[in-house]
């Protein structure tokens, strides 16, 4: 099966969050079951600068109507296509965001220019190479399921996150190739505006989200953000399909980043560095650690509400993570406490060192698709505490007395999403911290947890197959 996979992101190449893992991940996940997958990406001045000495498959400036190349190259083992259009991609900074802080006013432009040249080249106007089907993450893909209306190309669209869904005045439609006749509520339109997202979601022949508890959320009022009607109507062609993580880059035995270690015991030696690293004294409770991004979706304001139930009982946050501004400058406040270590910034490498270190990893999110930090703490023996929610749900076994007696638990989940009820999970997780034989069942039962992409490309398999057959 030949696969043109569409995405804005993609590791190691460019990066916002996990979105950019999944689309990196996916093809060398695939390659062993003989699906052979291309990624087509926007030109954005690091992806130009990966490419090295790259083909030039096509000029495309006529069909985008400005200055346009479609390049071809094998970057980390990925096999890509990037589109080089200077005016929409070759700026520095945020791939979505100008020095303002806001989206970049012509984001819908940027990525229909994406979508039709992946509806252009599926449909073999474009070089010689041809997809049997296009594979759409996210808003930014959106579009290209509608350019492909009609065209008998197959089409899957995967929900890494329906919070962004790429809104464009209705006076745009033209700019964006969009027939007038579709602006219509079973359509494209989406409360008076144009929905890319709404668009993929509705002309795509399949859909995916990335766990199976958030693929039912989705269709829920409290969680659709308003498309869970789109969602519903889509029931049958909708399915929820697990991520999983680069367990090579994300080995705690193999980590050039810490003090590689095969069993939990080794962990000692990295908490203890971190601890050093970070400024943090020695403590009788759980060192904690969190890598996100700082938005309301994280729930990390609950996390602050909470933070003295963990204090209380000789516990220690370590945050790294960026985003709104107001969640910034709340960390750094908190930081002034003994316990508590914040640092602002996206750092990879400090990533590695605060889940090998940290004795746990918090994950408080709202909503969370699926999530792939508390894959990474269970792969390293850092206990996830997480929300009961999407992927968090599905990745995590919760300590319940019934799953510590039949010796099965990884983590601890807590629900409803309130401060209160993540103050007593952090108390619980205290409590177990204090019985260190069950804590070292928990972390070897985490530590054998599967978190690889077997499974899951079995499903994807699976998908393709069934579509173009
Ligand atoms: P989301 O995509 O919603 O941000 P995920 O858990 O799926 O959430 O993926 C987040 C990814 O980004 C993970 O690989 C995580 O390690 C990484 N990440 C998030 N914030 C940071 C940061 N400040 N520094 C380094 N890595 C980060
Ligand atoms: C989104 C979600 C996250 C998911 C990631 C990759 O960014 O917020 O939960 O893991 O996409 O699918």
């Amino acid at each position: 099966v030949k696969v043109l996979s569409v995405a804005s992101e993609c590791a190691p190449l460019v990066k916002t969050g996990g979105l950019a893992d999944v689309a990196g991940a996916l093809p060398g996940a695939l390659a062993p079951l003989g699906v052979k997958m291309r990624t087509l990406l926007p030109g954005y001045p690091a992806v130009m600068g990966a490419l090295g000495a790259p083909e030039v498959v096509a000029d495309v400036g006529d069909a985008l109507g400005t200055p346009a190349r479609l390049m071809a190259a094998t970057v980390a083992g990925l096999d890509l296509l990037v589109l080089d259009a200077p005016h929409f991609f070759a700026r520095d900074g945020s791939i979505y965001l100008g020095p303002d802080g806001r989206d970049w006013s012509d984001n819908p432009e940027r990525y229909a220019a994406l979508c039709w040249i992946a509806s252009e080249l599926a449909q073999g106007r474009i070089g010689p190479w041809r997809p049997d089907l296009v594979h759409c993450h996210d808003w930014q893909a959106g579009l290209a399921p509608y350019y492909l209306r009609g065209s008998g190309v197959p089409t899957v669209m995967t929900v890494h996150n329906i919070a962004f869904h790429g809104l464009a005045p209705a006076a745009r439609m033209a700019e964006l190739r969009l027939d007038p006749i579709d602006y219509s509520p079973e359509g494209y339109e989406f409360f008076g505006r144009i929905s890319a997202l709404k668009a993929g979601l509705v002309w795509a022949r399949k859909l995916t989200t990335v766990s199976p508890t958030y693929a039912v959320e989705l269709m829920s009022p409290e969680f659709g953000m308003a498309l869970d009607g789109v969602m519903r109507a889509r029931r049958a062609d909708l399915s929820g399909i697990l991520n999983g993580i680069d367990t090579d880059t994300w080995n705690p035995a193999t980590d050039p980043e810490i003090r590689g270690y095969k069993s939990a015991s080794g962990k000692k030696h990295n908490r203890a560095a971190l601890r050093e690293e970070l400024g943090l004294p020695e403590a009788d409770g759980p060192l904690c650690v969190v890598v996100s991004r700082l938005t309301e979706q994280k729930g990390l304001d609950l996390l602050l509400a909470a933070l003295p139930a963990l204090l209380a009982r000789g516990g220690q946050l370590a945050l790294l993570g960026s985003g709104d501004g107001h969640l910034e400058n709340a960390f750094q406040a908190a930081a002034a406490q003994d316990g508590v270590a914040v640092r602002i910034g996206y750092d990879e490498a400090l990533a590695h060192r605060l889940i090998a270190g940290g004795d746990a990893i918090l994950v408080p999110s709202r909503f969370e698709p699926c999530g792939l930090t508390q894959l990474y703490g269970l792969r390293y023996g850092t206990l996830p505490l997480v929300a009961l929610t999407g992927g968090l749900a599905d990745t995590i076994i919760n300590a319940s007395p019934a799953a510590l007696a039949r010796g099965v638990a990884t983590g601890v989940q807590f629900h409803p999403v309130t401060a209160e009820s993540l103050a007593t999970a952090l108390d619980r997780l205290c409590d177990l911290w204090e019985q260190p034989k069950v804590w070292a069942k928990l972390q070897k039962n985490a530590m054998s947890h599967p978190v690889g992409w077997e499974n899951s490309a079995l499903a994807y398999s699976a998908l393709y197959e069934g579509l173009i057959a």
